[in-house]
């Protein structure tokens, strides 16, 4: 018997890419990491105490599909002290991350068959679950004449839509929208009717430039955000997403039957993460110092086209003048040992012109990926 149609997504090559990095390392090479884009830092340590606590004094049965009120209102508090926002406590889902969260919300609010806009280049996962849902993916093309985010006019030309998924820092760019520019996409969606899902997983890694929080702006706007990348807590597989009133109730039966909870110890330990600020911080005062090493070492090695790199942890590099993304990937494993992901991942047409290197790894890493970057640049010419 045949697997469904639905299941054909494309593989995610940054996982092929790790796999191939883990058979190179296998042969004693060290390889240097720049295709992951997680924390290598552990969850804050007042998480992880709350977890002891937790795993010793609580049963860890289900929870309520919406999660445990005590997370549900210290989400909900986060957005009064971090945006001056009030979110009431009834509109917040805790999820299995922003991946079930993202799923949750897809499938609470299109009916099969809709059309739905993803910035094109965008995360690859998206793009892969909405086809999986039979959900018609609708490319909205962004690069440097539209300072790779979305405009009125590349959002008109992918009309008719009826959802429009935007991240902010996105990924692979690290590109935010302006304050302004989330506002004309807020105003867009509501004049031509598309619901608006804003994927906010990178707030709490930006690098002087305004976090704005579509919940501030829209209450019809689907919110997503996760615990994996600020927090630090990508294994713990939680996130959580702020619904418009009238899909709390469709989010609430879906999670129900989906997923029943989020995992318990995950919630009852991330209470304490929103007061783990000062240390969570500091990891961001070293993700910017990689990123200055990045952006330097790049430039040097010749790679100097970027998209703008206003958050998370990615640079996106144009690579074209050093051949086809993939095949320059493969050739910097094999050769300089180093790991990063072709562009194809995040844009099937124009993806194979660049490149995304991620500086979530440590600061010794990415300084010698880029030594010998350089040196291999060098070499060439
Ligand atoms: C833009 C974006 N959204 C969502 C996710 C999924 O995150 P998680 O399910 O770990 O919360 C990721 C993971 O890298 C991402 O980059």
């Amino acid at each position: 018997m045949k697997p469904s149609r639905r299941s054909e997504v494309a593989p995610f090559f940054v996982m092929e890419m790790m796999k191939a990095a883990d058979e190179r390392a296998l042969t004693g090479v060290e390889v240097l990491h720049l295709e992951v884009g997680q924390p290598t830092t552990a969850a804050p340590e007042g998480v992880r105490r709350a977890a002891v606590a937790a795993l010793a004094d609580d049963r860890l049965g289900y929870t309520p599909a919406l999660g445990i009120d005590e997370l549900r209102e210290r989400i909900a508090r986060w957005y009064d002290e971090r945006y001056g926002v009030i979110v009431p406590t009834d509109r917040v889902a805790v999820t299995v991350g922003a991946s079930g969260a993202f799923v949750l919300a897809a499938i609470a609010a299109f009916d099969v068959g809709a059309r739905i806009g993803i910035t094109a280049p965008g995360y690859a996962a998206y793009r892969n679950i909405l086809s999986a849902l039979d959900l018609e993916v609708v490319s909205v093309e962004v690069d440097a004449t539209t300072r790779f985010v979305p405009t009125s006019a590349r959002l008109d030309a992918a009309l008719p839509l009826d959802g429009l998924v935007v991240a902010s820092p996105s990924n692979p760019t690290g590109t935010m929208l302006t304050r302004d520019e989330l506002a004309t996409v807020v105003r867009w969606c509501a004049e031509h009717d598309v619901r608006l899902v804003s994927d906010e997983i990178y707030h709490g890694i930006s690098y002087g430039a305004e976090e704005v929080t579509a919940v501030e702006l829209w209450d019809e706007a689907i919110v997503i955000q996760s615990f994996s990348k600020y927090f630090s807590m990508t294994g713990w597989r939680l996130g959580w997403s702020v619904l418009p009133e009238g899909l709390v109730r469709p989010v609430e039966r879906l999670a129900q039957n989906l997923f029943i909870s989020a995992p318990t110890l995950s919630q009852l330990a991330a209470v304490a993460a929103f007061d783990c600020t000062e240390e969570l911080d500091e990891n961001v005062v070293r993700y910017r110092e990689r990123r200055r090493i990045l952006l330097e070492g790049l430039a040097a090695a010749g790679i100097d086209e970027v998209a703008p790199a206003d958050g998370a942890f990615y640079v996106y590099a144009r690579i074209d003048h050093l051949g086809d993304a993939t095949a320059l990937c493969r050739r910097w494993l094999d050769e300089l040992a180093i790991t990063a992901t072709p562009g194809v991942d995040f844009d099937p047409d124009g993806g194979h012109r660049w490149v995304r290197f991620s500086y979530s790894e440590s600061t010794g890493q990415i300084t010698e990926a880029v030594r010998r970057l350089a040196a291999w640049t060098r070499d060439r010419s």
